[in-house]
């Protein structure tokens, strides 16, 4: 007798797969579960004696022209600027994810276990990033601002191909993870709140890029070659959305810096403190995810190579600027 295959077969053995990959990031998610007070903030608040963002990440180290306590502020400034952006792209990640769990409703309760339980570590990401965000403000002078507002943001991306908010989405929690292994983590002479809190984070994002990338696959498997086309031309215009409120961001926190410092910085010096802002936020959210391996791979996997060349043209600005 021959041993054939059926599609259904096929098709049953790669669900029975994918749900135990869901049924695997639920078991992490219940191993690593936190709570803000009982286990990150510990009734402890900022040292301000201490640097915030790692270096690898502010590339503060690259104006010689800043003395130790001059970085260690602008790494306090960056530092609110990553916990407000983090906040930012949540605010999307989370509605994206309520509404694809709707595929899951009536079917597999694993899948749909996993997506609920990812949407709601991200509305308590989203507090805690409030959360510390406030106790940042209460330690530094006043003038800090925030260019852009969650739900605006939110309402534009939704708006977008779901294929491209998860290519997005994916892009952020793989990057949010290799920040912490190769930046914060190794760097010693960090805040050990501000450290704890990208620590924990870190700890629920791992389970967040695996249903990301299964997600993703799900869509991909399901668009014709001219819906993804326009997903495409989405994902070139999110990353190019990211990059004006990246630049604004950038504008406005050289600003602040300027304004709260000690002491007067000539014109040369003010247009390298610019410059450095936009370059170390281009790398944070947009550089370091594109150039993550595994991000590379699964877009490749899932687009044509004139597609790539289409992204990669787009990106070019942005990565070599
Ligand atoms: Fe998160
Ligand atoms: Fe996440």
């Amino acid at each position: 007798m021959q041993n054939t295959v059926t599609k259904e077969e096929l098709n049953h053995a790669r669900e029975q797969a994918e749900s135990a990959r869901y049924a695997r990031c639920i078991k992490a998610s219940k191993k690593v579960r936190w709570d803000i007070d009982a286990d990150v903030i510990r009734g402890r608040d900022f040292d301000f004696e201490q640097a915030f963002l790692p270096e690898g990440l502010s590339k503060v180290d690259e104006l010689p022209f800043l003395a130790q306590t001059e970085r260690r502020r602008l790494s306090h400034v960056q530092g609110r600027t990553y916990a407000y952006i983090f906040g930012l792209v949540e605010r999307f990640i989370g509605a994206k994810v309520l509404e694809l769990s709707g595929q899951h409703w009536l079917g597999d309760q694993v899948a749909l276990e996993a997506l609920v339980r990812f949407s709601d570590e991200e509305l308590k990401h989203q507090e805690l990033f409030r959360r510390i965000e406030n106790m940042l403000g209460a330690g530094m002078p006043q003038g800090y601002s925030k260019v852009a507002d969650p739900n605006e943001v939110a309402r534009a991306v939704l708006g977008k191909s779901t294929w491209s908010v998860l290519a997005l989405t994916c892009h952020i929690e793989l990057f949010t993870q290799l920040h912490y292994q190769q930046s914060i983590e190794p760097q010693q002479a960090l805040s050990p709140l501000w450290k704890d809190v990208f620590m924990f984070h870190w700890m629920e994002e791992a389970q967040h890029a695996i249903l990301d990338e299964l997600e993703w696959k799900r869509e991909n498997a399901r668009l014709t070659m001219r819906q993804k086309e326009q997903a495409v031309d989405d994902l070139i215009e999110l990353v190019g959305a990211v990059d004006g409120i990246l630049q604004s961001q950038a504008a406005a926190d050289a600003d602040y810096f300027i304004a709260t410092a000690d002491r007067r910085y000539t014109g040369d010096e003010q247009a390298d403190l610019r410059a450095l802002l936009l370059r170390a936020y281009r790398w944070q959210y947009i550089v370091s995810g594109v150039q993550h391996p595994h991000f590379g791979r699964l877009l490749t996997s899932m687009t044509t190579e004139a597609q790539m060349q289409r992204i990669q043209s787009a990106l070019a600005p942005i990565v070599n600027g």
